[in-house]
């Protein structure tokens, strides 16, 4: 990180990060790790969750925008969390909170079951190649952890600027136990929440369709 970022962790932090027991590795949850939202938040209010929240540009616009909801931004990558941190602060967006930690952990372990009114990956393939295919996080076993986290009636909210990628989202999703599509056509319009970040602006600059699709837990 650099100086900057350096300080605004060490500022910030408290506030902002939620502290994570781990399990082997420095982004892993331990299995018996849980948040209460009512106690980090200190209010009882809607949650959305980013998951690979990167910058922080749409959940910090979106929190600074949505005081009445509480968030959850899950990144792996601690300089994009201290420029989501700073930014937050600048905006007075409170009611945002980080996790770093890795996004299926924190979906199995940390957060209560049926906790959650939106879940929003965005953009989750920064390396588009076919060995990491296998990799990419909306895959069946992501289903269930992300049915496991949203609230009956919640709504998960993917966006992709590659299309085979997105032609798997639609696949994996349309099978996916306890969802329905929420959308009608071939593809959800896009959400309006979604503020403009680098990654769409790199995907629309090499002539690629953005794509957004949701599904609503049933
Ligand atoms: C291509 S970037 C997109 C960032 C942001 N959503 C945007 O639209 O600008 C994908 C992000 O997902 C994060 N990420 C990848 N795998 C993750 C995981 N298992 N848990 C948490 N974050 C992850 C990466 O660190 C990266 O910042």
């Amino acid at each position: 990180m650099s100086e900057g970022q350096e300080r605004a962790w060490a500022e910030l932090s408290p506030h902002y990060l939620i502290d994570v027991p781990r399990d082997v590795s420095t982004t892993s949850v331990a299995r018996d790790a849980h948040i209460d939202p009512a106690t980090v938040w200190g209010r009882s209010a809607p949650l959305v969750v980013e998951i690979g929240s990167g910058q922080g540009h749409a959940i910090v616009h979106a929190a600074s925008t949505r005081p009445d909801v509480d968030f959850l931004a899950v990144e792996v990558f601690k300089a994009g969390l201290a420029r989501t941190m700073k930014d937050a602060d600048a905006a007075g967006a409170h009611n945002l909170r980080l996790v770093e930690a890795n996004a299926p952990e924190v979906l199995e372990h940390l957060l209560p079951a049926a906790s959650v009114d939106e879940l929003w990956v965005f953009f989750p393939d920064p390396w588009h190649k076919k060995r990491h295919v296998k990799r990419r996080l909306i895959a069946p076993e992501f289903t269930a952890l992300a049915a496991r986290a949203l609230k009956p009636g919640g709504v998960l909210r993917l966006a992709t600027d590659w299309e085979d990628y997105a032609l798997q989202m639609v696949e994996v999703m349309d099978v996916a136990p306890g969802f329905d599509r929420a959308f009608e056509g071939e593809w959800a319009p896009r959400f309006d929440g979604r503020v403009m970040t680098a990654f769409e602006r790199k995907g629309l600059a090499a002539g690629r369709e953005i794509r957004d699709v949701a599904y609503a837990r049933v």
